[in-house]
């Protein structure tokens, strides 16, 4: 990795704020902003969308190998159903392999010339961006996760089944952070941040004075905006 590319890893499970969090901090910051999540919806909508079985292997594969980024935007990415697929395909060796490659590119020539970049997933501190620069692991209780979901859902107007936000999140849990590969786990170096009792702009001012207690006299540490 080229060392102008100051990488900052953001891992947690669903429902933590990561993506929150990333996108605030890559705007303060000027770096580009990789939701890593996005790739495995995609390779799951890819199924749903061919009416294949999330758990088909050779289809995943042939998704994930032939991902198109511009579908990245597709607002069909962010439903439930998609997440659920999305964590069957992400516990497959092969389908994360094919994704690794187009991460990394990411992180070490991040698109628009930007001087760094952040990517939030589950796996970015300990396998996609072992070295990255400054690396994040955003936790919150499960219950705290699930109501701050279901608040989300709400205002976008979803009806909400009586504690299935909660047991969906649970699953994906279990399914994240158990699997043989790549599971959901901070990596040993990494600024651990539980925000179950704090608000989005604590996270954010709490992980930023981390990223740049990791930059002060790194290479090119980050132009951060007033
Ligand atoms: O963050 P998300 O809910 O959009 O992620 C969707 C699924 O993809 C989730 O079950 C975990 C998986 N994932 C992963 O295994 N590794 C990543 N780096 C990002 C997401």
């Amino acid at each position: 990795m080229p060392p102008s590319s100051f990488v900052v890893a953001i891992d947690g499970p669903t429902a933590s704020g990561k993506g929150t969090l990333a996108k605030r901090l890559a705007r303060h910051l000027g770096f580009a902003h990789l939701d890593s999540g996005l790739l495995y919806r995609a390779v799951g909508l890819a199924l749903i969308r061919a009416g294949k079985d999330p758990g088909d292997q050779a289809a995943a594969l042939a998704a994930a190998e032939g991902l198109d980024p511009a579908g990245l935007a597709d607002p069909d990415l962010r439903q439930e159903r998609t997440g659920q697929a999305a964590s069957v395909v992400a516990a497959m060796p092969e389908v994360r392999a094919a994704l690794l490659a187009f991460q990394r590119r990411f992180a070490a020539a991040p698109p628009g010339g930007a001087k760094g970049a952040v990517l939030d997933g589950r796996d970015i501190g300990t396998v996609v961006c072992p070295a990255a620069a400054a690396k994040i692991f955003l936790d919150a209780g499960v219950e705290k996760r699930a109501a701050r979901r279901e608040k989300e859902l709400r205002q976008r107007g979803e009806i909400i089944i009586e504690g299935a936000v909660l047991r969906d999140l649970q699953e994906r849990d279990a399914r994240d952070r158990n699997r043989a590969v790549a599971p959901l786990v901070a990596a040993g170096d990494a600024y651990v941040l539980d925000t179950t009792d704090m608000d989005a702009d604590q996270a954010f001012e709490a992980a930023l004075a981390y990223v740049n207690s990791r930059s002060s006299g790194g290479p090119g540490g980050p132009a951060a905006e007033t």
